[in-house]
């Protein structure tokens, strides 16, 4: 199936302008994550199907997670959903926390790619040189994005990613995760994963990256933190599984948390907030 990606008005666009685009057309920021579960395989079809029709008025994308590629069929129930997705005008994650060397990210980001994903996830801690290069260069080459998760939400995130480490180029020490940021700003990332269950560190890596690389936080709702309060620190999409999916009226609470983002955002641009 072709892509939605990537031509607008002439112009190539890449993955950021393209999920920028369309959350200003959808008015939303919200990116749900499909988590569902289920043990038959044709149950969970049917379930995320329902979900992704229900709520695709209030969000612009979808991220899909590992234990569904598990259970569903990349070649086959997958791709029903990406088409889904791209017929309600949606952007597709894969979630797939590359993180491997090379040629084996190399194999792994194919397979996503041509099942049809707009962008997949990618750990930074494999570094560029014969772990992440190969991520970027199919990327590029196929106008899809690579977002680096940079800081995790839960407890013992503090133990990798906000691990105290020298700077190589100041040689001062700092968190892990501040290395990440200024990677996925000099590696041209399409967006960067940052926990909103730690404020501090989402408007830390704001200022570094700036409007010049997106912060996709996860962690509200279900883990606690308020789409208001991660909106207020920097993030400018969230990712939502739980906290809608789990929901008894699942469509509502979309609407309920696109409303609490949208108010918050329009509130901010009449403040002129600044990120300190
Ligand atoms: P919930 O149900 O907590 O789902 O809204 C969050 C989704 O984001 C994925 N993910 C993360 N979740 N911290 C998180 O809480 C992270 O650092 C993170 N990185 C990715 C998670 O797998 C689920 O799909």
């Amino acid at each position: 199936m072709s892509i939605i990606l990537i031509e607008v008005d002439g112009l190539l666009q890449r993955f950021k302008d393209l999920i920028k685009k369309t959350s200003e057309n959808l008015e939303s920021n919200i990116v749900l994550a499909i988590d569902v579960d289920e043990k038959d395989p044709q149950v969970l079809l049917e379930k995320c199907v329902e979900i992704i029709d229900a709520v695709s008025p209030h969000i612009c994308g979808v991220k899909f997670g590992r234990p569904l590629i598990l259970k569903l069929s990349l070649n086959n129930q997958i791709r029903d959903l990406i088409r889904l997705a791209h017929e309600k005008k949606l952007v597709t994650i894969m979630d797939a926390k590359i993180n491997d060397v090379a040629h084996t990210n190399l194999n792994i980001t194919t397979q996503y790619f041509d099942a049809g994903f707009d962008a997949i996830i990618a750990s930074p801690f494999v570094g560029w040189d014969g772990g992440l290069d190969t991520v970027f260069q199919e990327a590029t080459k196929r106008n899809k994005g690579v977002i680096l998760l940079v800081h995790m939400s839960h407890k013992g995130a503090s133990q990798g990613y906000g691990r105290i480490v020298i700077d190589p180029d100041s040689t001062k020490k700092i968190p892990q995760f501040i290395i990440f940021a200024k990677n996925a700003l000099a590696w041209k990332a399409d967006g960067v994963v940052v926990g909103a269950t730690h404020p501090n560190n989402l408007t830390m890596v704001k200022q570094i990256v700036g409007e010049n690389v997106p912060i996709f936080a996860p962690g509200v709702i279900a883990q606690g933190a308020s789409p208001k309060d991660a909106v207020k620190a920097g993030a400018d999409y969230l990712i939502v599984g739980r906290g809608i999916f789990s929901s008894s009226e699942p469509e509502k609470s979309a609407q309920k948390i696109k409303d609490e983002v949208n108010s918050t955002i329009k509130k901010l641009a009449k403040s002129d907030f600044e990120y300190s």
